[in-house]
């Protein structure tokens, strides 16, 4: 699977692939044409999981299970693939948890340092891994993945959007900062996208699917295949000139909202 598509020959390493926008970011990498796509999550079976669909595509894939917010452990995996494959060429960093709803003066505080340390240090940690292995390897693509609850506040996810807010700023610092040696690094915020994660929080709230779909632009909510066009696209050297970016994937769901 070499030689076509948005990911010809390209080492690829995806976070949260066990699931949802990862899952479905893994897969298309494959499908693109990727050498090597490294599926990483803190649920090893997923990741097998998502690999054995990759594999049964006659794609080339590694599980992995790797806590992002484990200090060491992203470092310890791509040291890996690089030892082994050569290079890292494109990352995404989307493992995330949204967290215990509650409003800031009941949450408790274990829990909002564990959403910080998923989303947030989680994303800086594989950063610093994957950065380092560019910039010894000439260059690469990373996207980070965030939300489009980054640009407006949600009663009950201060955690989940104080997070996702950092990853937007993080991601827009270190894409100036590396722009110049080769490495593009973008931030993809996607809207309502009907994965484990967003079902989960239908079921604990009642009433709140009919409501998003009633107020989306394009009522209907977005498929995780649609977030990961947009993230191996972003990755790949057809968006040569596309750094910095904090791009919405959301039907349109936030464009009419006053910031
Ligand atoms: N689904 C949505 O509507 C939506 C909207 C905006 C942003 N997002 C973001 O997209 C990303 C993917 O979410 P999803 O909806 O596919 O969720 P999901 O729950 O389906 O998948 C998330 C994956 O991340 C993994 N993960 C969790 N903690 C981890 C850790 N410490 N280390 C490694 N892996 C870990 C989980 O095991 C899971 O496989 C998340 O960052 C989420 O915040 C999702």
């Amino acid at each position: 699977m070499t030689g076509a598509g948005l990911a010809p020959g390209k080492v690829a390493l995806v976070t949260g692939a066990g699931s949802g926008i990862g899952r479905a970011t893994a897969m298309l990498f494959a499908a693109e044409g990727a050498r090597l796509v490294v599926a990483a999550d803190i649920d090893g079976p997923a990741a097998s999981e998502t690999a054995r669909l990759i594999e049964a595509s006659g794609g080339a894939v590694e599980a992995v299970t790797m806590d992002v917010s484990e200090p060491t452990a992203a470092r310890g995996v791509v040291d890996g693939i690089v030892d082994a494959h050569g290079s890292l060429d494109a990352a995404v960093n989307c493992a995330g948890v949204r967290g215990t709803m509650a409003p800031v003066g009941e949450l408790a505080a274990g829990e909002w340092r564990t959403v910080m340390a998923v989303n947030l240090d989680g994303v800086f940690l594989c950063m610093q891994a994957e950065i380092g292995a560019m910039l010894a390897g000439g260059g690469g693509a990373i996207v980070n993945v965030a939300s489009g609850a980054a640009t407006e506040p949600h009663p009950g996810l201060s955690a989940y959007g104080a997070s996702k807010s950092g990853v937007v700023h993080l991601t827009r610092t270190a894409a100036v900062e590396y722009a110049g040696s080769n490495i593009r690094i973008n931030v993809v915020l996607p809207g309502r996208t009907r994965t484990p994660m967003l079902e989960d929080y239908y079921r604990l709230n009642p009433g709140a699917e009919a409501r998003a779909l009633d107020s989306a632009p394009m009522k209907r909510l977005g498929e995780p295949s649609e977030l990961a066009e947009t993230i191996v696209w972003l990755c790949s050297d057809r968006a040569s000139y596309v750094a910095g970016a904090a791009l919405l994937v959301d039907g349109a769901s936030h464009a009419g909202r006053s910031r």
